[in-house]
């Protein structure tokens, strides 16, 4: 079913008015999978005349695709959810071999864009104007009266990463569509190809041509140029905060979201039931080799905690199936070696300032064997920066203060996760966490999609969630009816 091809059996297309089409130079991007250096295939190296073109297209498209009753624009996302599930071993065979995501987990990737879109189009059908009468305030009358709906902004440029190349794209498309705006998507290059499934998905499901373009080629050779577009009317970004940090000086008055990096703690109290906790971190931290923006990225604890912690932890730590991921491991080699070489750096900062490399810390290839480091300290590099890799530091504290503390003088600000039995310290501790979402009693998570999903500081601006995403997406406009004045009956 997938027309995404141009030439050959592995060089894509852009979509592009309807059609898949290369870069007008002709040039591709060679993408290699990070399991076996194989060709995954290429991509098109777009130009800037090409991104003209594709933000042109997206205007064009735009008014017809505004004035469609939004429960027409929901069949879109009902039939494309549908297609998801019906290609979804396909579909996550080619995640699987393109960022190294194991099978179970890129499935599910596939099953929850499926869920997505479908709770995204119920959502856009439920959205709700309101009508506001002028004599709630001071001085006003009934009648004036404000008839409030909201509409598009017009054209999102949805900016995603490797990690969830499926997922983070259709969570910035869905929400943008269904609110009545075109999009350009434009993903991480090493996650292209999957992303292109994805809009071809949504072009087999009734897509109306020109109301989701892609771009493709390298984010540090067409990024600035993209999103300093003027007929760029939203921008929403997924991924380092680095990169989040140039968009947001670059872009101008130009409204954005940001979902950006974090170092999520885990603080775990001596009351917590200590085996789930141990369990529960350890899917937080490794799973993917660590490489969600959500990972648990250090434990805060007092010294008799992390000494009755660690056992646990290094004992399901030990169980971790590690290589392959077309086997399910889950410590799989990392997206590149520049990422490898960034993770080593870390441990190997700290080990040589005096921290404890418990288990791990070795590495063949691109692949790191899963690492948990102790005694680390607010000197060491680990305490602060995101690995983004199979690396699990941990900080002894001497209080449930200290861990606050030293949770929040991250620069980042995602996630937090606080264990324990007792209410009262949970919420003692959650109301203090300067970050978008406290976990009580589980590992940081973005899901289930239609919670919020936000992070503060460096972590990001703008809240994600299916909801709040499409209220980002659109704006109110007020109509107000100036009634005259009727002569009482
Ligand atoms: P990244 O290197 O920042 O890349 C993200 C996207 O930005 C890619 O599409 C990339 O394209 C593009 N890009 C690069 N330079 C650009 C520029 N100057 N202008 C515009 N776009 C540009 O991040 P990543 O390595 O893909 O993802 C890992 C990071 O994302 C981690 O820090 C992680 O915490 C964060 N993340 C955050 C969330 C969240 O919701 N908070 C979710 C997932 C990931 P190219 O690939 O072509 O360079
Ligand atoms: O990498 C960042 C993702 O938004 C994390 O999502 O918590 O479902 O893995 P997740």
């Amino acid at each position: 079913m997938f027309q995404h091809m141009c030439n050959g059996e592995k060089d894509f297309c852009n979509l592009f008015d309807g059609k898949w089409v290369e870069a007008s130079s002709s040039k591709f991007l060679t993408i290699l999978s990070p399991v076996d250096g194989s060709l995954v295939g290429r991509v098109p190296a777009m130009s800037r005349e090409d991104v003209d073109r594709a933000i042109q297209n997206t205007k064009d498209s735009l008014p017809v695709w505004a004035n469609t009753p939004i429960h027409e624009r929901a069949s879109v996302f009902y039939r494309a959810a549908d297609l998801l599930e019906q290609h979804a071993d396909e579909i996550a065979a080619v995640l699987t071999m393109e960022i190294a995501k194991d099978k179970k987990s890129a499935w599910f990737e596939v099953q929850r864009t499926a869920d997505f879109f479908r709770y995204t189009a119920d959502a856009g059908k439920s959205m709700a104007g309101e009508a506001i009468s002028g004599d709630n305030f001071p001085g006003g009358s009934k009648n004036k009266v404000s008839y409030v709906s909201r509409v598009p902004l017009g054209t999102v440029l949805a900016i995603s990463p490797f990690n969830y190349p499926i997922n983070l794209s259709a969570s910035k498309i869905a929400p943008a569509l269904i609110g009545g705006n075109a999009v350009l998507l434009k993903p991480a290059s090493q996650g292209a190809i999957s992303a292109l499934y994805l809009a071809d998905i949504l072009q087999e499901a009734g897509l109306p041509k020109g109301v989701l373009n892609t771009i493709t080629g390298r984010g540090s050779e067409i990024g600035d140029y993209i999103v300093t577009h003027p007929g760029v009317n939203f921008i929403n970004f997924t991924g380092s905060t680095a990169v989040g940090r140039r968009i947001a000086k670059e872009a101008g008055m130009v409204p954005l979201m940001l979902e950006l990096g974090g170092k999520d703690a885990a603080i775990v109290l001596a009351d917590a039931d200590l085996d789930f906790a141990a369990q529960t971190i350890i899917s937080g931290a490794y799973a993917y080799a660590g490489q969600r923006c959500t990972a648990v990225k250090r434990i805060l604890a007092t010294d008799s905690v992390a000494d009755q912690l660690i056992p646990r932890l290094l004992e399901g730590i030990g169980k971790l199936k590690v290589g392959d991921p077309r086997e399910n491991a889950t410590i799989v080699p990392l997206i590149n070696t520049q990422a490898a070489d960034f993770v080593m750096g870390l441990i190997e900062d700290a080990a040589a300032k005096g921290a404890m490399v418990l288990t791990g810390g070795t590495r063949e290839g691109d692949l790191i064997t899963p690492t948990l480091v102790d005694q680390v300290t607010t000197e060491m590099r680990l305490a602060w920066e995101e690995p983004f890799g199979p690396v699990l530091p941990i900080l002894r504290v001497k209080d449930i203060d200290e861990a606050i503390d030293i949770a929040n003088r991250s620069e980042y600000g995602l996630q937090s996760s606080v264990f324990t039995k007792d209410i009262h310290d949970a919420f003692y501790i959650a109301n203090r966490l300067e970050v978008g979402t406290v976990q009580i009693n589980n590992k940081t998570e973005r899901g289930p999609d239609h919670f919020p999903f936000l992070g503060v500081k460096a972590s990001g601006m703008g809240t994600q969630g299916v909801k709040y995403a499409i209220e980002a997406m659109t704006r109110p406009k007020a109509i107000v009816f100036n009634l005259l004045e009727s002569k009482p009956v």
